[in-house]
């Protein structure tokens, strides 16, 4: 049985963060043993916000550094940046034909957008999931590993194919969103406001390059309060978020003594987020060296990214021959 294919994307801005590494990154580093997986460094969605293009290539190589450290394999998965295949740009033409203006206007995404930069609305912007499709849809892939702010972009790109099945001939399968836990994952900043996000305040976000000493700030900064004064009070999003990041890189016992405490109302949130920043340094640290030391490794990264787009536009192409079939555009 050939293996299911799997895509996701990631925007070359800013550093991962440990949103993209628990919403995302860290299921790609286990699929990549059981699908077929390909792995996309989305330079062209980032163009939508108008970034410094001087600024692309060192963060493209960075992100590539942090995702290698992160572990993805590049004999394993096609790791390729979305400008080097240009049939993902042709597929985006075709679904654009089959996006409407008043689904696109409505995605929150585009809504955040038009909120945070009125001056910049841009029809690369509207569009953007219609690319986001065309990047899944391109491999034909089945499973998306994404965080829960992707999930509307997925069912967006599952009506994109619908539609193009419909109209013309059944060339994709339905892509889901996938995360190996139970639902979706979605880290808030360490405020307590809202996802961790890269664009959000730095200080409420961890980032996998953080030095040890910043991360213990951030972590001792975070948002808590006063504590639990009722058994079986529930917990407040900001805690459920520091026991969530807790289950992520403690050890099981040291989470189940805190939660615990918790119950019995007798927890000390300066003790736990002290925990958590020990065992959060434990985590990062070693993929912050490794990041580094890839990074700088050019010639490496040179290779890694060359073959990612050949493999990535050989894969591409077969699913634009079928594309342009189904859509009669052959003419000799
Ligand atoms: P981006 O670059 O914002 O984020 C990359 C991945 O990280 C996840 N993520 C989070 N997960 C949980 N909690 C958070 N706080 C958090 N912040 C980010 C995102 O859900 C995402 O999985 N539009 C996409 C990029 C993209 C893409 C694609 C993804 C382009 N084409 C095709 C999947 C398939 C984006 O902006 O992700």
């Amino acid at each position: 049985m050939p293996k299911e294919v799997v895509l996701s994307g990631i925007r070359p801005t800013g550093f991962l963060h440990l949103g993209n590494y628990f919403g995302a990154v860290k299921n790609w580093v286990r699929m990549q043993h059981d699908y077929n997986c390909y792995f996309c460094v989305v330079d062209w969605h980032s163009l939508t916000t108008h970034p410094d293009t001087k600024e692309l290539r060192n963060n493209v190589h960075r992100l590539f550094g942090e995702l290698l450290a992160s572990g993805l394999d590049p004999e394993q998965s096609v790791i390729y940046v979305q400008s080097d295949v240009p049939e993902i740009a042709e597929l985006y033409l075709y679904l654009n034909m089959l996006a409407y203006q008043g689904e696109l206007e409505k995605t929150s995404t585009f809504k955040d957008k038009v909120r945070q930069h009125p001056q910049n609305v841009n029809a690369g912007l509207l569009t953007y999931p219609v690319l986001q499709a065309a990047d899944i849809l391109i491999h034909r892939a089945v499973k998306v590993p994404v965080g829960k702010d992707q999930e509307q972009h997925v069912e967006m790109t599952r009506n994109l194919a619908e539609r193009f099945n419909r109209r013309y001939e059944a060339v994709f399968s339905m892509p889901f969103a996938f995360n190996y836990g139970e639902s979706l994952t979605k880290i808030l900043g360490l405020d307590g406001k809202g996802k961790m996000s890269k664009s959000e305040n730095p200080m409420s976000t961890i980032y996998l390059n953080d030095d040890d000493d910043l991360i213990r700030k951030k972590i001792m900064k975070a948002k808590t309060d006063s504590g639990p004064t009722e058994k079986g009070m529930p917990k407040p999003d900001y805690i459920e978020n520091l026991f969530t990041l807790m289950q992520l890189v403690s050890r099981y016992d040291v989470v189940a003594a805190f939660e615990s405490e918790y119950e019995a109302c007798s927890i000390r949130y300066g003790d736990m987020k002290k925990q958590l920043a020990e065992d959060m340094i434990s985590f990062i640290t070693p993929i912050r060296e490794k990041a580094e030391a890839i990074q700088n490794d050019k010639a490496y990264l040179t290779k890694v990214i060359k073959t990612g787009e050949q493999k990535a536009r050989e894969s591409a192409a077969e699913t634009l021959k079928l594309v342009r079939k189904a859509m009669g555009l052959n003419y000799v």
